[in-house]
């Protein structure tokens, strides 16, 4: 380079995002602030409608602000279809739904409609255009399966079409932060071009890029999931040694994570995980080794083991209030997780069910899933216990209760209120996320059960002597 001349990046690509759901629309957001020019598409007009003003269909923190900053600053916009996001974007990521098909196999039908879509408008192209996975599929899937499905709709070629993995690590309720901050990037690549257009699109963002075939970032996705829900259901079952033998699992896993190699984090006990991913993708992973012969007995035991927890949890409310026949029950927090309004596969389905059927009636609240939670509760199988009173406030459904079940540690349940303590009749708390403050538990204007919180004196048991030697 000639001496006294400026280095200066290239232009960025632009990206495209199809599939504008809670990850696509994070994604796109991210790229945006990173001063990547992107535009979005999705196949639901209204959607689109919204988002060109700003308006987004989900909760999600932060997300709203950075949406209308985006679509202002104009780098980030929506399309009306493939083909424009085809003529506008060079790196295309699928942010499209991965949902859970029969027998644990994820059901590729959305993914496959989609490919099949941008396939048919990457026809008769000559740019370079890279497709690039970012929804969570099986190891090999790229690879086997949308590669050649896009290429032969396409009737292109690795020439003119690149294709890569790039999984995603964001969870609900830190979705922005973890999208415009990842810890790592991985991609997956099997060519240097791909490489360097994944490079150039992630430039301004501060995080290592991890780099490896399609195949291992696929399994790094999986493997990363499978092994948070192992470290909480190992938390959860600690929790109910902790429980009999007195002591409380916060203090126990503190003592624990504070070794390097386990690490802090994800061992907060509770009714066991839910949301839309981990169940779903320990159950993919398992069933994909199944097919290929492989025995995996630890990764087919974390459903299972999940399920025993909330059974568990929904057992600690009857021990609790002792016996649940005709009494009235507030249960609040409804997401999967207190932050989000999502509802799959949130715990507080089965474990409402079983209070239900134990004969207890159910006053039911959260700040954000409320209409989220009454949806799917309405769509459960017929046959299953019915009867919910839902509450648009936490003194409404306090409102002479025998008993509340904090299920999602949500902060407005935190600061718990003397008044509330007097609207129940009878003010007894089981917390199952140990959510309000250790300072608040012996106020004394209610008893308060923690699961995996032992009682003293209560099933607290000296060890077995062996014999002196
Ligand atoms: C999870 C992963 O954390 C993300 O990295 C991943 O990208 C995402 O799945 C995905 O595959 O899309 P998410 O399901 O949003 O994210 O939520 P988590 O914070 O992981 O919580 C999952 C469940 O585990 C929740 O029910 C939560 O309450 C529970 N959990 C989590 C605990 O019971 N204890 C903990 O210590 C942590």
């Amino acid at each position: 380079m000639a001496h006294g001349r400026r280095t200066r990046n290239p232009p960025r690509p632009v990206v495209g995002i199809a599939g504008l759901g809670y990850m696509g629309l994070a994604t796109a957001l991210a790229f945006a602030h990173r001063r990547v020019p992107t535009v979005g598409y999705d196949i639901r007009p209204e959607l689109r409608q919204r988002l060109r003003s700003g308006r987004s269909l989900i909760y999600e923190k932060g997300l709203l602000p950075l949406l209308r900053s985006e679509v202002r600053s104009h780098r980030f916009g929506v399309v009306d279809g493939w083909t424009e996001l085809v003529r506008q974007a060079t790196v295309i990521f699928l942010c499209l739904p991965s949902p859970r098909g029969p027998t644990g196999r994820i059901d590729l039908g959305p993914i496959e409609q989609g490919v099949r879509e941008l396939g048919g408008a990457l026809r008769g192209g000559t740019e370079f255009r890279l497709v690039v996975m970012k929804s969570t599929v099986v190891p090999g899937t790229t690879e086997s399966i949308v590669r050649p499905l896009l290429e032969q709709v396409a009737g292109r070629d690795s020439a003119t079409l690149g294709v890569a993995s790039n999984p995603e690590f964001l969870a609900e309720g830190s979705m922005v932060h973890d999208a415009l901050d990842p810890e790592r990037i991985v991609v997956g690549v099997s060519g240097t071009r791909e490489a360097r257009l994944l490079r150039s699109v992630y430039r301004d963002f501060p995080s290592p890029l991890v780099v490896l075939t399609p195949t291992e970032a696929e399994l790094v996705k999986y493997s990363s999931n499978a092994f948070l829900a192992l470290k909480v259901t190992f938390a959860n079952e600690i929790s109910r040694v902790a429980e009999r033998v007195g002591g409380d699992i916060d203090r126990v896993m503190d003592g624990v994570g504070r070794d390097s190699r386990v690490g802090p984090k994800f061992l907060s006990a509770g009714p066991g995980f839910g949301g839309s991913c981990f169940e779903k993708d320990v159950a993919a992973l398992t069933e994909r080794a199944r097919e290929l012969g492989v025995p995996v007995p630890l990764l087919g035991q974390l459903v299972p083991a999940n399920g025993a927890q909330t059974r568990h949890a929904a057992d600690l409310v009857r021990e609790a209030v002792g016996g649940l026949e005709g009494t009235s029950i507030a249960l609040l927090g409804l997401a999967f997780k207190a932050g989000t309004d999502d509802v799959r596969e949130s715990r507080a389905v089965p474990i409402a069910e079983e209070l239900v059927r134990a004969g207890a009636t159910l006053r039911v609240h959260d700040p954000a899933a409320l209409d989220n939670f009454r949806t799917i509760w309405g769509q459960r199988e017929p046959g299953g216990p019915d009867g919910l009173v839902f509450c648009t406030t936490v003194e409404e459904a306090l409102d002479q209760a025998d008993a509340a079940v904090i299920q999602a540690a949500w902060p407005a349940y935190r600061r718990w209120l003397p008044r509330w303590s007097r609207l129940m009749r009878r003010p007894l708390v089981v917390d199952l996320r140990r959510a309000l403050p250790e300072r608040l538990r012996h106020r004394g204007d209610f008893e308060w059960v923690g699961l995996g919180v032992g009682r003293a004196g209560e099933g607290t048991q000296a060890p077995a002597r062996g014999p002196v030697p």
